[in-house]
């Protein structure tokens, strides 16, 4: 459906509503409702991200329960305004009043528990309310496949005739397929009278929001909706199956974006992707492969199957895996490779260097060229505090090294296999730190032969 254009190009101050009281009762969980993440972070936060591309002067979450968690969430970013109880969607708005005093821009009112709706269509309901006709409430609608328990927006061209719950009404506009997202724009100047204009006598003996639109319509005034045909960008979570299928809807779009960007995803229903990961052209992410937050990834990176990233920058043509694992502060600098089982956590490989087989790298510093032999440990923790190990370009660590930290490895330098070094070692020089070695020539034919004899004779 088209709108009529805005009468302005020129937007009005913005203000958000994110109404997050209701208990949340279905995901049974300590944690809250909006805080629980989809693709490593809380929705509510996915929603206020794509908010965040409209510029709002005020954001405002509506709480109940669990608004401690809330805070901690938020931090500065909104005001919290407490919701005691909750009396229904309209009582909710009502609690943001304080919090607006003095504003009098635009509102818009979101769901923290409908993560996904996009940016562009927040515009388009800011903008209907700037159109010729100037309606009192521009309310989201939607047609889902099935209607539910929803709202009904009774609409005749896009005009709002009348808003009913479906617990209150009628067998003829439960037919009404346009339903409720639930989200809303208002005039700041306009909400608080027309919520003061609304009881509770209805089914559930709640303050409904969407009676703003019949007390508005009561006065003479207009009222409009704005239809979306995704049906995901209003989709509600309410459970655990319900969060489940977000991430699920979530990952295929974004699995799709990845490759239509230039990625090469073999089996793409069985990669993870976190909010924020960044793939360069040219990267290859092969099967079962999960991306933690964080992870940035340049140009003709090869990531192969099973790994897990997370908090890590991969620079070009660095190679990955298969069952590699990538910490918050590991750096792959240009070409390095890490192979199977090796865990890289706060550490930097240098262009080129390569940790291939079965390795710890925990607070190091790998300098360019470096080869790390299979089984290097770096014993970065004595229990007590952390330490770093640094190693120089391109020196030698041979197999099943453990590296003490503190400790420095200099530039050419060559540990033995098998040596545990807690003394620094110098530019180009050779340590080894093991048991002398016995060399004891036919020892082993002897031992045999004399054992054998025994045996045969019955002793022990
Ligand atoms: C609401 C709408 C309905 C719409 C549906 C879409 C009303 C009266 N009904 O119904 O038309 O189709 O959403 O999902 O608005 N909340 C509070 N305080 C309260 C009650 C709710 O903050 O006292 C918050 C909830 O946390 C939630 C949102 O408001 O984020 C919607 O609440 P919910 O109980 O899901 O509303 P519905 O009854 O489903
Ligand atoms: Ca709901």
């Amino acid at each position: 459906m088209t709108e009529p254009a805005p009468v302005s190009s020129a937007r009005a101050p913005l203000a958000l509503v994110v109404l997050a009281a209701g208990k949340g009762t279905r995901m049974k969980s300590d944690l809250h409702k909006v805080l629980h993440p989809i693709a490593g972070r809380p929705m509510l936060q996915h929603l206020m991200a794509s908010a965040a591309a409209l510029a709002p002067e005020r954001q405002v979450v509506v709480a109940g329960h669990g608004r401690d968690q809330l805070e901690k969430a938020l931090g500065d970013s909104a005001t919290i305004a407490v919701q005691d109880p909750q009396l229904g969607t309209g009582h909710a708005v009502q609690q943001a009043q304080g919090a607006l005093a003095g504003f009098a821009g635009d509102v818009l009112i979101l769901y923290g528990d409908v993560p996904f709706v996009r940016a562009e269509t927040m515009e388009r309901m800011l903008a209907r309310l700037h159109a010729e006709d100037a309606p009192a409430v521009v309310v989201l609608g939607f047609e889902p496949a099935d209607t539910l328990q929803y709202g009904r927006v009774i609409a005749e061209q896009g005009r709002i005739v009348k808003m009913v719950e479906h617990k209150d009404a009628t067998d003829a506009e439960r037919a009404c397929r346009l339903c409720n997202s639930g989200l809303m724009a208002v005039r700041g100047a306009d909400l608080f009278g027309l919520l003061d204009q609304v009881g509770n006598d209805n089914a559930q003996g709640e303050y409904y929001l969407t009676d703003i639109v019949n007390v508005a319509n009561a006065a003479g005034k207009t009222c409009a909706v704005v239809v979306t045909d995704d049906e995901y960008e209003v989709a509600g979570i309410n459970s655990r199956g319900e969060l489940a299928q977000a991430e699920a809807r979530w990952q295929e779009r974004r699995r799709a974006a990845a490759m239509a960007d230039g990625a090469t995803l073999v089996a793409p229903e069985t990669v993870w992707f976190a909010f924020d990961t960044v793939l360069g052209r040219d990267v290859t992410v092969e099967q079962n492969v999960v991306f933690g937050p964080g992870v940035t990834v340049a140009d003709h990176v090869v990531i192969h199957a099973f790994s897990h990233l997370e908090g890590c920058t991969l620079d070009s043509g660095v190679s990955i895996g298969p069952f590699a694992r990538l910490r918050p502060g590991a750096r792959l600098e240009t070409g390095s490779r890490v192979g199977n089982f090796v865990e890289v956590k706060n550490a930097r490989l240098g262009a080129g260097a390569k940790a291939n087989h079965l390795t710890y790298l925990g607070d190091a510093d790998v300098g360019a060229g470096a080869n790390i032999g299979a089984g290097t440990i770096t014993c970065n923790y004595d229990g007590y505090f952390k330490y770093r190990t640094v190693i120089g370009e391109r020196a030698f660590i041979g197999s099943n090294s453990a590296l003490i930290a503190p400790i420095r490895i200099g530039a050419d330098a060559i540990v033995a296999a098998g040596s545990a070094v807690s003394r620094d070692v110098s530019d180009g020089e050779l340590r080894l730190v093991r048991g002398e070695q016995l060399v004891k020539p036919g020892w082993a034919d002897r031992f045999h032969d004399a054992m054998k004899k025994k045996k045969a004779e019955g002793k022990k």
